[in-house]
Parts: structure tokens; sequence; C-alpha cells
């Protein structure tokens, strides 16, 4: 095969581990596939500063143009992050027939239409299989070998960091914020955290997988968005007793007329697959109504593992006589904006008489049956820590109850919904 010329858009930490990857391993994709690839420009802010890669100067630019007007560089790699110039610069490779490769979910998900459209138009292709999950080929897995399914629900653990911190909250027994601060020292959470404990991550992650998976465009801001921030030592504590382990879960399910699409902490059963994914792993646990279940578990951040992505994307990209794309339903179904779950409530109530019947009386007006609850440090006249689990519920209802409640007898702490 002819040579393919690549021109790689920021020269960071992913585009740096690209470069890497395919210096080292480049023969040995050509082998196994017959595609050699080149990278003949690589776009940087300043020529002297590049990630301390051993770049030749003659590939460094400070032009993007050099990049997205030169007729012979067919693939264009985008690892410039964040909304603008990113989705900009990715319309005009695309308008200019070059195909492009991106792991950058903000931009995508926000431009998703407009990128997807002018794809269509020129025929270019769009991959970006290291958007979600960095290494685990989960965008692949949905649109190709899994196609022949009506995929029901998605649910998975696709930020590492929050992963990461719960993981050592629940083995610790620490409170967020402290562990938070050991990871931002580490370098394991970002020095401004926002996107990743507030679940925007998360979301934009789960607005693509959600229009893939459901053919119907998940904008992300139809998506439920709650992050970790709220969340104890005392939740999962007692999360724990109850046999439920706590993880921040993007949640899609497709529910005939409507869809769900909800980013938020989620009690699981201990015993469920994605319970044991600890630390910085990500995962994505899948129903289809053929392949029935599967998850498919990877690092979902890193240079080395987003590398890994993106080299399988130009490779797909320098291989296919037709690029693909997606189906997308022209009038997409609506995102619910309610939905049931079961409820983990924590409250602290007055150890009196009839608080419990307060509490049990406002669930029984909204028709909310309970599952279990449980009492500590229950002293009378004192204040007592009270755990209710409910059955089934709407989302709506359950917020209705924790609004009613009357704070003088019974403060809710925090409400976390539980999973099968
Ligand atoms: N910040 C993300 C995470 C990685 O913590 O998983 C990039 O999507």
């Amino acid at each position: 095969m002819k040579e393919v010329v690549l021109g790689l858009l920021g020269l960071g930490n992913i585009g740096g581990g690209v470069w890497d990857l395919i210096r080292t391993f480049g023969s040995e994709v050509e082998t196994r596939t017959g595609v050699p690839l080149r990278v003949k420009k690589a776009l940087v802010l300043d020529k002297r500063f590049h990630g301390g890669k051993d770049v030749p100067d003659e590939v460094l630019t400070t032009d993007k143009n050099d990049i997205l007007e030169d007729p012979e560089i067919q693939i264009v790699c985008e690892f410039l992050g964040g909304e603008q110039p990113a989705a900009s610069m990715m319309l005009r490779a695309l308008e200019n027939g070059k195909s492009v490769v991106t792991a950058n979910k903000m931009a995508l998900c926000l431009h998703f239409d407009e990128l997807r459209a002018m794809a269509k138009k020129t025929g270019a292709g769009l991959y970006y299989e290291a958007s979600v999950g960095g290494a685990i080929p989960i965008i692949n897995a949905i649109q190709s070998p899994l196609i022949a399914n009506h995929i029901e629900q998605i649910m998975g653990i696709v930020n590492g960091t929050t992963n990461y911190i719960l993981t050592r909250m629940a083995a610790e027994g620490a409170e967020y914020e402290d562990v938070l601060k050991d990871a931002q020292r580490l370098g394991l959470a970002e020095p401004d955290p926002t996107a990743d404990v507030e679940g925007f991550d998360a979301a934009y992650k789960l607005s693509i997988l959600g229009s893939l998976a459901f053919h119907s465009r998940v904008k992300v801001e139809n998506v439920y968005r709650e992050g970790i921030t709220k969340v104890s030592a005392e939740d999962i504590a007692f999360g724990r007793e109850m046999g439920y382990v706590l993880k921040l879960l993007a949640i899609g399910k497709d529910n005939g007329d409507t869809i769900e699409a909800r980013v938020h902490p989620v009690f699981l059963p201990a015993d469920h697959p994605l319970a044991r994914v600890d630390g910085s792993l990500n995962a994505v646990y899948l129903y289809g109504h053929s392949f029935k279940d599967m998850m498919l578990e990877g690092r979902g951040a890193g240079d080395a593992p987003t590398a890994s992505a993106i080299v399988g994307d130009i490779i797909q990209a320098a291989q296919n006589a037709v690029h693909p794309m997606p189906y997308l339903q022209e009038n997409p179904k609506p995102v619910a904006d309610d939905w049931q779950s079961k409820y983990f409530i924590r409250m602290k109530a007055k150890d009196a008489p009839g608080v419990l019947a307060e509490v049990t009386g406002l669930l029984a007006g909204e028709g909310i049956s309970v599952s279990a609850m449980m009492q500590k440090g229950a002293a009378p006249g004192g204040k007592a820590t009270l755990i209710v689990i409910t059955h089934i519920a709407p989302e709506k209802a359950v917020q209705r109850v924790v609004k009613s409640l009357n704070p003088e007898i019974c403060q809710v702490e925090n409400v976390i919904r539980v999973e099968a």
C-alpha cells in the first residue's frame, strides 16, 4: 500500500503518545496491516516545546494550514482538546476530504451534527474510538460486531479519576475532599477537577455512546448530571453494610418511546460485574437483545492506552474504501426527565416517636414502598442516622418526598440511586 500521510494537530500527552507508538511500533503495524504510516507534520504552539519527543524539526509546524490545507495529508489526528479551535479544525479537515481521528469528546459531542454532515458530504471518515473508554474498543463494538442487536441498556464507568477517588474512599473510609487532594498531589486528578468530579466528562461520553447505541441523538444538554462531590464516607460505609458498592455511572436506557441518559453516583450490588472495577479503570456493561449482557473493561486514559485506540482508528481510516457513518434516526427519541430506580436515602432524624411514621407516610403517599431500613446511633431524644432503601420508584416522586420532609425532625443528607 502507498504510504499513508498523517498530520497531527497537537503534540502534547496524547499526540506525543501517538508519535511514540508510530515510531516504535509502526513497522510492526505495517507488517500486520500493509499500511505504512508517515507523520508529515505536527502542529505545536512553539517549536521549542513539544513534550521532549524526538521529532525532526521539519515535522514541527506552528501553522495549522500546513496540515489542514496540504493535499498530501490524508488523515488529520486532532489532539488539541477542548471545544475550539479543535472543532473548527476538524471541520476544515473534513471539508478538504481528509479523514479525522480524534479523542476529543467535548468537541465531538458539541459539534457532532456538523462534523457528521461534513463527513457525509465529502465522503471523509470521522473516527473517535479513543473518545470514550480510552483503549476499550466500545465505539467499534457498538457499530460493527454488535450491530445486530437492539441495545437496551448501557452502564459505564467512563471516568477514571472519579473511579479512583471512590475506590480509595471505600478502601480507606476516607472523605471525598481528602482523597481528591491526595489524587491531585499524585497527579491523578486535574488541578481543576470540575470536568471529572462533576460528571461533565462522563456526560460527554454518554452522549456519544447513547447516540450510537440507541441510533438516536442524545445531546449532552439532555443528559442528567450529578457528580461525586456530595458523596461521604458515611454513604459508602452504610451502603457497604447493605451489600452495595458506590460507582459514578453513565447510564443509558432505551425504553422504547424515550431514552434515559443520566450520570450520577449509583449503588450497585457488590456482585455486579461493574462493582469490582476499581482504581482508574473504565468498563462498559451493555445489554443487547441478542448478545444478552457483556462487559468491556480496560484503561480509559493515559497516553499509551489512548494512542492504542487512535492508531487503530488511523488504520481503519486508511483501509476503509467507504468510511462507516453511524445510522441515527431522523427524529430522535426524547430524553426522559423522569425515570425509575431504587433509592438509598440517608437521613439524620430525631430519635422520637412518630418520626419513622412521618417518613414512611410520605413515601406511602407517593406510592413508594420501602425495601430495607437501618437505624444507627439511636439515643432517645437525640439524632439517629436513618437509611431507607426503596423498591423501584419514580425519580420525581422520590424528590417530592425529600422536599416535603420536615427538616426539624428529619434532614435528608444524601439520596443515591440503586441499580441492579
Ligand atoms: N479525565 C478522564 C478520566 C480521562 O479521568 O477518565 C479523559 O477522558
